[in-house]
């Protein structure tokens, strides 16, 4: 059975002025999941939102909210966003030195838990804990902005990890330059969760729609889904 299909869009890439609108915008536009980057100056080298925006965009979707802490230590803010209103909560294993706990910590607090890596961190970090988590995001770009240029060389260990992954019920997320044309190969890679920031709010919200319809066309297309 092949992992579900989501296109999670990335609201890094909205218009921060009306956060609220552009979430309600992209869960009519079809978006699956609501990708949320929490970025702190110190981890990566840019600031975004923490847990009261979270929760101030809470009532404006029903959707999951896919919380990506790009944050170090993540561990003190783990139960905010939870409280928050965070479904699925991601941390980087670079961000804390117990990962295995932090990952306790958030299915504790009733998440889901990922676990995130960096373009040179490699998979052999997440075998110990891999039945710790209910998703692994692979990021294709450096984390940190949104709009740069896809790594390419991370599909061989997208590959990898969707082998280890085997029949465990964990998503398999990518993250960073996708677009309609390098969905194709992140899904042949293994990938079943896209994230897209810049590809889907380019244009504005009356292009959401079609530009969230165009990634996930290429990705079924890719799965054998769709002639
Ligand atoms: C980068 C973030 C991404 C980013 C992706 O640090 O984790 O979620 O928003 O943006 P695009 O799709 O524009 O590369
Ligand atoms: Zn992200």
């Amino acid at each position: 059975m092949p992992r579900p299909l989501r296109i999670a869009p990335s609201i890094l890439a909205s218009d921060f002025a009306k956060l609220g609108e552009e979430v309600r915008a992209v869960d009519e536009a079809g978006a699956d999941w609501i990708h949320i980057d929490v970025m702190d100056g110190h981890f990566v080298p840019n600031i975004t939102l923490g847990p009261d925006i979270v929760k101030a965009l809470r009532p404006h979707s029903a959707k999951p909210f896919d919380v990506h802490l790009m944050i170090a230590p993540a561990d003190p803010y783990l139960e905010a966003f939870a409280k928050a209103g965070a479904d699925l909560i991601s941390i980087h294993p670079e961000a804390g030195p117990h990962l295995h706990r932090s990952l306790q910590t958030i299915r504790a607090l009733g998440n889901k838990a990922g676990v995130v890596l960096n373009p040179g961190t490699p998979e052999a970090m997440i075998e110990p804990v891999l039945d710790m988590v209910d998703l692994v995001l692979c990021m294709a770009v450096n984390p940190g902005f949104g709009g740069q240029a896809f790594i390419g060389s991370v599909c061989d260990k997208v590959r990898r990890i969707s082998a280890m992954i085997g029949g465990r019920d964990i998503d398999l997320q990518i993250d960073g330059g996708v677009t309609t044309e390098t969905t194709p190969q992140v899904v042949a890679a293994g990938a079943n969760v896209l994230v897209a920031g810049s590809a889907v709010f380019r244009g504005g919200p009356s292009a959401y729609n079609a530009n969230i319809e165009a990634i996930r066309r290429a990705a079924e297309q890719a799965r054998g889904e769709w002639a």
